[in-house]
């Protein structure tokens, strides 16, 4: 059995007790490669510095490249000593080569681990971002597909006003890109690199921490070691958009449990994307779109979690911020995969436009068309909304259909009635970002814009 990192200074060994809630190996495994990465860099830098001869270097960079292998093949062998990933690296380094011994020069494992999350974290945010981007293009293709199509909108469920499924399918793909901007924000914040920061106070040592920068490609350096090694904002901050995306994908799944159900009709699933039930034979559940929506609990638990952790620590490097990785970890996992069902989901899913339409060319949804027919004539407004709502409220009472009360009323009559041919009602809608036919074409334009336009800027991130 390998000793602890501190056997010099006590005499006892670690207790069962302690060991199984301080250890974090079993889950800090995952950030090997920049772990590995990491010391790499910093074993570069006290060679240039003087700190290392040339052929120490040489050993330790061979060596972490065998443990990196080892890693990557499974053949690594964990030992209990190893308290986590860090430990883990550095104690088969030494193993490997003596001069592993002096790898930890000047350097914590507390910018160690920031540092190596830092690099965890910058590339699967690169990786979450392309993955919307697919599923925003997803979006796109249903609106393209289905292009004539309409349906009513909705205000507090009751149906408003038509307007084209285009329309509808893109205001959840703006939200979107609301969301691909928080991520490059976060990736932003992320890019800062710690190490050299030392345990909190830096190092009598002559380190170079705008070296390592450089050599992990980070955008630039710590200001201050006390915040270096302190600072968690980088998780908060993605968190908190990867929180914001779930929560958008929620809503997009609760509509898409709304609109396969029996009562709405509007899509149907296809069967790859859908279960069926143990009991009844007629069943086709959406269970995608209801975890798209369960899951946004769960993130927002990881944000909630992680504030909590970090509300009130005093500076600088406390136990409590090795719960930063968990939260993080299982909020880039569920992201990931709900995002790849949700996009198989929504590509496949065949959208009913005569039931859509038949909603849609309900007469009353048109009443604001009509009371916008006698704006033009001068009405005013108010006055306008007065004469459409009572012949609603006639309608309703059974004094006739809307329609044959329009055709009879003498400020409105059969050129208005225009409105109640289908289809009308959504294609005339004609205010710039709105969910008529033309403005719909022109925002579809934008969109695909601002589709390419992040689609490289995700380019250069990965290139940089
Ligand atoms: N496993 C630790 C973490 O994730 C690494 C840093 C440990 N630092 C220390 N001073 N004990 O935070």
């Amino acid at each position: 059995m390998g000793d602890t990192l501190w056997h010099g200074r006590f005499q006892g060994g670690p207790t069962e007790a302690l060991k199984e809630l301080n250890d974090s190996l079993s889950y800090d495994r995952r950030l090997f490669r920049e772990d590995v990465a990491g010391s790499m860099a910093h074993v570069t830098m006290l060679a240039t510095v003087g700190l290392l001869a040339i052929d120490e270097r040489d050993a330790i960079l061979g060596a972490l490249e065998r443990v990196r292998d080892e890693l990557e093949t499974g053949v690594f062998v964990f030992e209990r000593s190893d308290e986590d990933i860090h430990t883990a690296v550095e104690r088969r380094v030494t193993q490997l080569a003596p001069a592993g011994a002096k790898m930890h020069t000047g350097r914590s494992r507390n910018d160690q681990v920031a540092t190596d999350l830092r690099l965890w974290v910058k590339a699967e945010l690169t990786e979450i971002v392309d993955l919307v981007l697919r599923f925003q293009r997803t979006l796109l293709r249903q609106a393209d597909a289905n292009v004539d199509a309409y349906l009513p909108g909705y205000t507090h469920l009751q149906q408003a006003m038509p307007v084209m499924l285009g329309h509808h399918l893109l205001a959840h793909g703006w939200a979107l890109t609301r969301d691909v901007d928080r991520l490059f924000d976060a990736h932003r914040r992320t890019d800062v690199s710690v190490l050299g920061a030392g345990a909190l106070a830096g190092s009598s040592l002559p380190l170079d921490p705008d070296q390592t920068a450089d050599l992990l490609g980070f955008a630039r350096r710590f200001e201050n070691s006390l915040d270096a090694v302190s600072d968690r904002d980088f998780v908060a901050d993605s968190l908190y958009g990867l929180t914001m995306l779930g929560l958008h994908l929620s809503r997009l799944g609760e509509e898409m449990v709304l609109w396969a159900s029996q009562e709405f009709g509007f899509v149907t699933l296809d069967d790859g994307f859908s279960t069926g039930s143990s009991m009844m034979p007629q069943k086709k559940n959406p269970d995608i779109a209801e975890l798209a929506r369960g899951k946004a609990g769960r993130l927002i638990g990881d944000l909630t979690g992680l504030l909590a952790t970090l509300k009130s620590l005093p500076l600088t490097y406390n136990k409590d911020l090795q719960e930063d990785k968990e939260p993080l970890f299982d909020a880039i996992d569920t992201v990931r995969l709900t995002l790849l069902a949700l996009d198989g989901m929504v590509g496949t899913i065949t959208f009913n436009t005569e039931v859509m339409a038949e909603q849609a060319d309900s007469p009353f949804a048109c009443a604001t068309d009509l009371a916008d027919y006698l704006v033009r004539a001068g009405m005013p407004f108010r006055a306008a909304h007065a004469v459409v709502g009572e012949l609603v409220r006639k309608a309703l009472a059974g004094e006739g259909s809307l329609p044959d009360l329009v055709v009879g009323h003498p400020d409105l009559g059969p050129e208005a009635a225009d409105i109640f041919r289908p289809g009308q009602g959504a294609r005339r809608r004609s205010s710039p970002g709105s969910g008529g036919a033309q403005p719909v074409a022109v925002q579809r334009g934008r969109f695909e814009a601002q589709l390419i336009a992040d689609q490289q800027r995700l380019e250069a991130l990965r290139r940089s």
